[in-house]
């Protein structure tokens, strides 16, 4: 039995547009294993951001396959693929695109109802997951009134409420202060070792890299391993 379970094969990826053509991933090949926590480094254009949001399929290639748990995910129909998804997936973004309307207990309890309709059971589980997060007197506020690293722990919430067995996080410290980085940092290396969650981290901070098993380093499309 394959230990993989995120696995990248020659992905490419052109934006074109009427004016120009941007090759921003030029046939990269790459594997996460069970359990297995990695960084993507490089500079800003590097196609970081591109690749994560394939990886997590949220877009798709110009060329090359990805397959999780040896399901070649873009051969499923849209409905099947979203399914997949949402069961394996979660996502920590840069800028933590919370609702701005709802409190973080409903922010996190929504993501839940989408796909079970036990309202009672799905904020019973916010709760719980905010409360381990150190958010306990901050369930019933609003985005905007908590601060950028409770903003980002809210979102974390949401991206696991579901028990994703793979967290896809881009640039996710790249809005915080570094207290706040490493309180992020601490929350997803607990993840990683408690309940065995794969995770692969874009970021620009080689403090945040160094939180990782494995480093990649992506420059121009490509992507290079920085391990020995
Ligand atoms: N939707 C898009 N349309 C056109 N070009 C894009 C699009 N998204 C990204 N790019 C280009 O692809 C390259 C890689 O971008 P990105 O993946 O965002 O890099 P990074 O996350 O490493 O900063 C850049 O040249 C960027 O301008
Ligand atoms: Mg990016």
């Amino acid at each position: 039995m394959s230990n993989i379970v995120l696995k990248a094969e020659n992905i490419k990826k052109i934006f074109s547009n009427k004016r120009e053509k941007v090759e921003a991933l030029k046939g990269i090949s790459f594997s996460l294993n069970k359990g297995q926590m990695v960084a993507i480094m490089g500079p800003s254009g590097s196609g970081k951001s591109t690749f994560l949001h394939i990886l997590g399929t949220i877009d798709t290639p110009t060329e090359g396959k990805v397959y999780i748990n040896n399901e070649d995910v873009f051969s499923l129909n849209e409905k099947k693929l979203a399914k997949l998804r949402n069961k394996e997936i979660g996502f920590v973004f840069q800028f933590h695109h919370l609702l701005p309307e709802f409190t973080a207990l409903e922010n996190v309890a929504l993501a839940y109802l989408i796909y079970n309709k036990n309202k009672r059971e799905a904020f019973e589980k916010a709760e719980e997951i905010l409360v381990n997060l150190g958010l306990k007197d901050r369930l019933n506020h609003k985005p905007s009134e908590l601060s950028g690293g409770q903003q980002q722990r809210v979102a974390i919430a949401r991206a696991i409420i579901n028990k994703p067995s793979i967290i896809i996080a881009d640039e996710p410290t790249g809005n915080l202060d570094t207290e706040n980085s490493k309180k992020v940092m601490e929350i997803f290396k607990h993840l990683n070792e408690k309940y065995n969650v794969s995770i692969v981290i874009a970021t620009h901070d080689i403090n945040i890299a160094k939180y990782c098993q494995s480093i990649y380093y992506m420059e121009d499309g490509l992507i290079f391993s920085k391990n020995p």
